[in-house]
């Protein structure tokens, strides 16, 4: 079964317009996200796009904010801290990565923890690691989704999670976790990592290589969710971390790039961005 994460996030993108069409009567306005890209790479500028349209198809006001590679740390930051001190501003994101010379730890944990939709403050990710309530990065909260969706049961499962990223590899193997799954967190340089592989039940692969994962790597029904965007070095075409040709016959359930976790990832943003508008509306009411 391949799960569509296209149409997943289609039918829940759905339901968060209908929620959102009740909010101006209920409180007065929208959610609002703001999101700031540096420079014009052209990953940055076509994931911050999409961002947008998700944004406009649910009804939550979007602002992008462009500026340019060679903007100095101080005046990014500087523009951080005037949204966060803006109460028409639900949600912060800054596009990641940033230029070398501006530390992309200074920039997260200048975002105010209530309006970090990302999930990357250090007080959210301790807050996850403490299982204390918390805004859920997005990618990793799209996988757990996904999974439930395609019925697939967590709980008990041998998970295999390749990166360690703060991003994705660290929180997914969390969120998994929690979920009573026995995970293993491996990375390129882990040893045999084929024998490691081909005990997981639940594969995870969020490493950036494209066909990292060969089908000699995969036990038959194993259940596999590619992370990686990559560029074929062959066609020049989108690809995965995963060899979905050689691979899909043998899984149970298999991601497709694109159209997999990719619009998993904006959907959850959108849910966190209403989450950090209703948490704002809430305590302004208190
Ligand atoms: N760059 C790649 N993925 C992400 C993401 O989820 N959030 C941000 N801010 N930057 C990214």
């Amino acid at each position: 079964m391949i799960i569509s994460g296209k149409e997943l996030s289609a039918k829940l993108k759905a339901e968060m317009a209908a929620q959102v069409a009740g909010f101006p009567e209920k409180y007065g306005r929208v959610p609002h996200l703001t999101v700031i890209l540096v420079g014009d790479d052209p990953a940055s500028v076509s994931y911050v796009t999409g961002k947008a349209k998700a944004s406009e198809v649910i009804g939550i006001k979007n602002t992008t904010i462009r500026k340019p590679a060679t903007i100095a740390e101080d005046e990014l930051l500087a523009l951080i801290r005037q949204l966060n001190a803006d109460d028409t501003v639900d949600g912060i994101l800054v596009q990641l990565p940033l230029p070398k010379h501006i530390s992309e730890a200074r920039v997260i944990e200048t975002i105010d923890k209530s309006k970090d939709v990302d999930g990357f403050h250090p007080l959210n990710v301790a807050a996850l690691w403490q299982k204390q309530p918390c805004t859920l990065p997005c990618t990793p909260k799209g996988i757990i989704k996904m999974l439930k969706a395609a019925g697939v049961e967590i709980s008990g499962k041998r998970a295999v999670v390749i990166g360690r990223s703060n991003i994705v590899g660290l929180p997914v193997a969390k969120l998994l976790l929690d979920e009573n799954a026995t995970v293993t967190i491996a990375h390129s340089r882990t040893k045999d990592l084929p024998a490691l592989t081909r005990q997981a039940e639940i594969l995870v692969v969020a490493i950036g290589r494209p066909r990292f994962v060969t089908a000699d790597m995969v036990s038959e029904g194993t259940v596999v969710i590619d992370v990686g965007v990559n560029r074929d070095p062959e066609t020049g075409k989108l690809c995965g971390d995963v060899d979905f040709a050689a691979i899909e016959p043998k899984a149970s359930v298999i991601t497709p790039v694109p159209g997999g976790v990719g619009p998993m990832t904006i959907c959850c943003l959108m849910e966190n961005t209403i989450e950090c508008f209703l948490n704002s509306v809430r305590d302004k009411n208190l």
